[in-house]
């Protein structure tokens, strides 16, 4: 197992670019299922969790090849990295436990698999570092669509009547707001059925709405996406499509955060600014800037322009509340909990999506932070520093709040089992060399 070293309190400088998402890239290769012809996606980032998806669907038949700017080609980085995936074999409706219990996010092959196969079976997916995590609403929309669903050594096991689905009525709120992959499977789901589904409560994350415009492209009939409500026509058949991945909004933001917690000046290219507006609020509120670089003669491209970040001199405490979007994202709570530990004063921190996403405190608390938990929120009160410790990395987002406060003490901080940041940051360590940070990775074995 490998961990960081990290020698805090270098200032960073320079520019990176932001890669694409990994949220969205998981379920637009799921959709891969719903077409007997290649799909290309580009800039999909290079993660453990993507190639645990492309190895499931390989059991499902569907065949994936890496490439660069051309599929095939070797990648040069710069975002003209092209995956293409064509199914070969779809006479496989089984996800094996195996694959989709190292990721959640394989649950997202089940509407596709539905939708076009007219059966699937798939492991139900565990609890996690950060809650139990249930896909009861995922269900409840698939049933509404028809599908008969029953559960069978621990695997969902569903089949559209006649092999096809009918559209239907879905609402799909639930206790914390909407679902985001429960929104993706049903959505998927109704492109393919018979006849006309409305989706109510939809999760309006940028990455269903990546997600209705691949579909789009391939032939759907979607009226609505980025909103509550999706009308969705059913077609007969997708054809293959070739798209660019939106950014990885919450790279992005976990970059803004490390300039804001070194007092650093970055730029940042390839960045979302419109798919952040919560996180930019909640900066600006502290007292970091980000502001468009436009390219001259251009105007500023709000879903992929270049940023400049300028940190705060004294970070003002704040109120933060983590919600669906466009609310403060939940993934990027342990982040703004790092930077709030150098506020100037007492923050509080509610967590609304999953309430436990915590574990991050305790390792805090071991650098020096001063944080008292009550329920769903954290009161964190300024510190004028954090100490270098050895710390455990839990779950992906908490490691990366650990990163930036390791950037951020003084001292060294090593954070172990960094396997967890692996699924979601593209050789993070790499990134944060290239502005100038002391970051190694080292294997366990050799400490
Ligand atoms: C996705 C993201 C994850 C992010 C989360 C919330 C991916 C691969 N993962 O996860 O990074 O933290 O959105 O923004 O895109 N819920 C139910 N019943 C269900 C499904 C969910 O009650 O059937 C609850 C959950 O417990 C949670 C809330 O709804 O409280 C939101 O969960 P959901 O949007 O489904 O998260 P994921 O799609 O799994």
């Amino acid at each position: 197992m490998d961990s960081f070293i990290i020698n805090g309190g270098r200032p960073l400088s320079g520019t990176v670019r932001v890669h694409g998402s990994k949220n969205a890239s998981l379920p637009l290769m799921a959709a891969a299922l719903l077409t007997d012809q290649p799909l290309i996606l580009r800039d999909v980032p290079d993660l453990s969790e993507i190639r645990n998806m492309t190895r499931l669907l390989g059991t499902l038949g569907c065949e994936a090849e890496q490439g660069g700017a051309e599929p095939g080609a070797p990648d040069a980085g710069g975002g003209d990295r092209a995956m293409t995936l064509h199914v070969t074999d779809s006479s496989l409706t089984a996800a094996p436990y195996e694959i989709v219990k190292t990721m959640r996010a394989g649950i997202c092959v089940l509407g596709p698999l539905l939708a076009k196969r007219g059966r699937a079976r798939v492991s139900m997916p565990g609890g996690c570092a950060i809650g139990d995590r249930p896909v009861d609403l995922h269900l409840r929309g698939l049933k509404a669509l028809g599908a008969e669903i029953t559960l069978d050594a621990g695997d969902i096991v569903a089949q559209a009547p006649g092999g096809r689905l009918t559209g239907g009525h879905v609402f799909l709120g639930g206790p914390s707001g909407s679902t985001v992959l429960g929104t993706a499977n049903v959505l998927c789901a109704a492109v393919l059925a018979k006849g006309q589904t409305v989706i109510e409560s939809a999760a309006c994350e940028p990455e269903i709405e990546d997600l209705a415009g691949l579909l789009i492209q391939m032939g759907a009939k979607i009226q609505g996406a980025g909103s509550p409500r999706l009308i969705i026509d059913g077609v007969e058949a997708l054809s293959g499509a070739d798209h660019r991945v939106i950014p990885d909004r919450i790279e992005a933001g976990t970059f803004v955060f490390a300039a804001a917690i070194t007092q650093s000046s970055i730029t940042l290219d390839n960045f979302p600014t419109d798919a952040l507006g919560a996180a930019l609020d909640r900066l600006h509120a502290i007292g970091v800037d980000v502001t468009p670089k436009p390219t001259e003669g251009q105007p500023f491209d709000r879903h992929r322009g270049s940023v400049s970040v300028t940190p705060a001199d004294v970070l003002k405490p704040i109120q933060v509340f983590t919600q669906p979007h466009p609310g403060f994202p939940t993934d990027l709570q342990a982040q703004i909990m790092s930077l709030l530990c150098l506020a100037d004063g007492n923050s509080t921190i509610t967590e609304k999506i999953f309430p436990d996403r915590f574990l991050h405190v305790a390792e805090l608390l071991r650098m020096g932070a001063d944080l008292t938990r009550n329920g769903p929120s954290v009161v964190v009160t300024g510190v004028g520093e954090l100490i270098g410790a050895p710390v455990m990395a839990s779950d992906l987002r908490a490691s990366a709040g650990l990163v930036l406060a390791g950037l951020a003490a003084r001292g060294t901080t090593t954070i172990n089992r960094v396997y967890h940041l692996d699924r979601g940051y593209e050789r993070m360590e790499k990134t944060l060399q290239t502005l100038g940070a002391d970051i190694q990775r080292v294997n366990e074995a050799d400490l």
